[in-house]
């Protein structure tokens, strides 16, 4: 069985306050899913210093392509990894729409992370438009292929996030059939990427408007492996009640 995986991702919000009550709300919890949270990069640290506490896990809106050297601004996985980051967001709709990334970067991001033990979510989805020409798949397909072909998973795991970018911040989450049927649709594309097994492995997220309200019926469709949450996980009880129902689901 597939562990579930609920990740919050901040995006440029929260501060000092934020980490304190969010981090609160989860001392001494137990969640059989697995939980992060993607502070902007500067809260790491003073985050970390809470963790021993709970069992949160911190994780990365993005990282740098680039090991190290004169490339001003970015932040490498392995600086990620000795901060005790897990994990890290890959090829989010708006770093792709608005810091020009693209499927390649993200492939070498994927690797990259790879090797410095993080694990990489690789963010996938169709926009307005595509949806409306019928185009989905072909999307997803092309953004798996090239975000994916070629990277090796004897060392590593990752986990791909479809987040429909017309369900992103618009309160208009995807049904929970229409995420199930885009999963199971990019769990078999995993498959011809991949193997099989490694498809049947592999977690799938679906992100796009979760709320505490839409969050059990996604989780339990049978291929959506977890949620990936933003405006709604920048209210710590709100968060927290996702939580506790991928954590239920497992129970
Ligand atoms: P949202 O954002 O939950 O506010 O729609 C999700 C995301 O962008 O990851």
């Amino acid at each position: 069985m597939r562990k579930p995986i609920v990740i919050a991702n901040w995006k440029l919000n929260g501060g000092l306050d934020l980490i304190c009550t969010s981090v609160a709300s989860f001392i001494g919890k137990h969640f059989s899913a697995q939980i992060a949270i993607c502070p902007p990069y500067l809260y790491m640290r003073d985050m970390m210093t809470f963790l021993q506490y709970s069992e949160l896990q911190i994780g990365s809106q993005n990282v740098s392509r680039y090991e190290s050297g004169a490339y001003t601004g970015e932040t490498s996985a392995q600086m990620l990894k000795q901060a005790g980051c897990s994990l890290c967001l890959i090829g989010h709709s708006e770093r792709r729409a608005m810091f020009a990334e693209n499927n390649e970067g993200c492939r070498i991001k994927v690797r990259t992370a790879i090797n410095h033990g993080l694990l990489p979510v690789l963010c996938v989805g169709e926009n307005q438009e595509e949806r409306e020409a019928g185009t989905t798949q072909q999307v997803l397909h092309k953004q798996m292929y090239e975000g994916l072909s070629g990277v090796d998973l004897s060392i590593g795991d990752l986990c791909v996030a479809y987040e429909p970018v017309w369900a992103i911040g618009t309160g208009l989450a995807a049904t929970p059939q229409i995420a199930q049927d885009i999963h199971q649709y990019i769990r078999s594309e995993l498959a011809k990427i991949f193997d099989q097994k490694t498809a049947d492995r592999i977690r799938i997220l679906y992100g796009g408007s979760v709320n505490k309200n839409n969050a059990n019926e996604l989780l339990k469709q049978k291929d959506v492996d977890g949620l990936l949450v933003g405006g709604a996980s920048l209210d710590p009880g709100h968060f927290l009640a996702i939580c506790e129902r991928a954590s239920e689901l497992t129970a």
